[in-house]
């Protein structure tokens, strides 16, 4: 019997999904990580090793979390990015993104609803700021990161019982890019640098606690993406020119 409140973190092997597994855990959270490879040391109280693309291994991850006491906070995090245009990205290339990226958060999240519902928990949908901002050579993942979005919006009216929380996280470094499909090479473009896995993990935390609906991280991307949605005609020739097209 576990009487710790309990967070599943998909993904936490690396990146993001690491930091918000170690700060729910630093906040007494019981951690239960989701991945292909086990996290290091300290990361997780329980690893589910699963490949989230495979139907097997999703249902099988499914099963163990209904095993669970509880499930206070469940972060779909796990995903992969593509770099291409979409006559360049491979058929096999863009199944691989739409399952991890959009298919296994849906279907483990509704696999798994009876024990959120118990559990009145909060789920965290990790999308991204291409998902509100349609990114060139990139089609692929903002149109997975979007699709997730509405999977997010729409769970939140349809489940009284659950707090849901979309989470739209601009460029920061974890590596993400060098694992990315696709064909591209991320542009050289200017870096701001100052965003952090660990500082994304404390507002996530933040907005689980204060039931936020959504969270921009950071901040200004707010407002970038508001100019850019504004400027198309602007926005699609900057994008051109950075991609080389
Ligand atoms: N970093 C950014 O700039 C950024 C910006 C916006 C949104 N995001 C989103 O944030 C999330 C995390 O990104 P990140 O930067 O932390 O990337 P990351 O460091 O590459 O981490 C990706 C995680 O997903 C897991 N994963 C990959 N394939 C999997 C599979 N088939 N089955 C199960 N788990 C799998 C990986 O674990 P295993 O390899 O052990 O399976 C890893 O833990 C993603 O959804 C990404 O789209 C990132």
């Amino acid at each position: 019997m576990n009487d710790r409140k309990t967070a599943v973190v998909t993904g936490a092997s690396s990146g993001l999904g690491r930091a918000m597994a170690r700060k729910f855990r630093s906040e007494g959270f019981y951690v239960v990580a989701v991945s292909r490879k086990a996290p290091e040391d300290g990361v997780c109280d329980l690893h589910i090793p699963a490949d989230l693309t495979e139907e097997n291994s999703l249902a099988a991850a499914a099963a163990e979390i209904l095993k669970l006491e509880r499930v206070d906070v469940f972060i779909n995090n796990a995903g992969i990015g593509a770099y291409a245009k979409w006559d360049e990205l491979k058929e096999q290339e863009l199944r691989r993104l739409m399952e991890l990226d959009f298919f296994a958060p849906v279907l483990l999240t509704t696999k798994v609803l009876p024990l959120l519902r118990k559990s009145k928990a909060c789920v965290v949908n990790i999308s991204s700021a291409a998902g509100l901002l349609p990114v060139a050579c990139m089609g692929a993942y903002s149109a997975a990161k979007a699709a997730l979005r509405m999977f997010s919006d729409t769970l939140k009216t349809e489940e009284r019982d659950i707090h849901v929380v979309t989470v739209f996280p601009g460029r920061i470094s974890t590596g993400f890019g060098s694992r990315a499909c696709g064909c591209r090479e991320v542009p050289n473009t200017p870096s701001h640098g100052s965003e952090t896995p660990e500082e994304l993990a404390k507002r996530v935390y933040k907005a689980c606690m204060k039931k936020k609906r959504s969270l921009i991280y950071p901040w200004w991307y707010k407002i970038v993406i508001g100019i850019m949605l504004r400027m198309p005609g602007i926005y699609e020739k900057g994008s051109r020119k950075v991609w080389k097209i």
